[in-house]
């Protein structure tokens, strides 16, 4: 059983070995997934990956069925995941490139479906979200990271945006102002789903660039896929020294 889900944007797929086609059913009790998981080889584990915004890349943020994903995988087996989200840098110091492992978050989405506490007929659960990132997963990334001389950055407050347009200088001087270190518009409600559905998950970020009105230029959506490819290399070299750590149960 492969127990360890990888979410991840468009692009990342092909770094990963597909180890046999998609897994098939993409249907689920709440709508169709972004697509069906396919199994990758990752060093001498294995892992489930999904993209987000399917394959190809063409979901926005506010319209990927966070539910189906989440589900989908937790019907797999999935009992980890690991979800990699692309944010603008809010603090001084993230730079486009970084790496950050948040431990907080601020949502600001809305109209998503956000729960599978959703009609009579679900269980009504009122999940503990205090540390939205925090457990194993979140730890074995950050030993890895330091085991394998990956750099990254430990702890940040992301600031969920609900896109699919970028913010606003006065927003990001409000998120700075709350706290949020980074801007993305993916990690929730995907983050609660999971706790949700009993599943470990922890957020890997990539920054790819500042965020709005924190930079001269204005941003530049071709520039952030630039960003974010050049950064893949060292998203998969972690959580290849994820899976081979001695302590890790994948
Ligand atoms: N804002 C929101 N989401 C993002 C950004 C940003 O600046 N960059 C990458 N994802």
């Amino acid at each position: 059983m492969i127990e360890l889900g990888v979410i991840g944007g468009t692009g990342a797929l092909d770094l990963f070995e597909p180890l046999r086609p998609a897994a098939g059913e993409l249907q689920t009790p709440w709508g169709a997934a972004s697509m069906a998981p396919v199994p990758v080889s990752l060093g001498q584990s294995q892992a489930w990956f999904l993209a987000r915004h399917g394959q190809p890349h063409r979901i926005p943020p506010h319209r990927v069925n966070y539910r189906a994903n989440i589900g989908l995988l937790q019907s797999l087996g999935v009992r980890q995941v690991i979800a990699i989200n692309a944010v603008g840098a809010i603090a001084p110091n993230l730079a486009a490139g970084d790496l950050v492992v948040p431990d907080q978050l601020i949502d600001h989405t809305w109209g998503r479906a956000h729960s599978f506490s959703d009609d009579a007929d679900s269980p009504l659960q009122h999940i503990e979200f205090a540390h939205p990132f925090a457990g194993p997963t979140r730890e074995a990334l950050l030993a890895a990271a330091r085991a394998s001389g990956v750099a990254l950055h430990e702890g940040g407050c992301y600031g969920v945006a609900q896109g699919p347009r970028l913010e606003t200088a006065a927003e990001i001087a409000r998120m700075a102002a709350d706290g949020c270190t980074m801007v993305g518009m993916t990690a929730m409600p995907e983050a609660a789903l999971a706790r949700e559905a009993g599943l470990d998950y922890a957020s890997l970020c990539v920054v790819a660039n500042p965020a709005a009105g924190l930079d001269a230029e204005p941003i530049s959506v071709a520039e952030i896929h630039r960003v974010l490819e050049q950064a893949m290399t060292r998203v998969v070299a972690l959580l290849r020294a994820l899976v081979m750590a001695p302590a890790s149960k994948h």
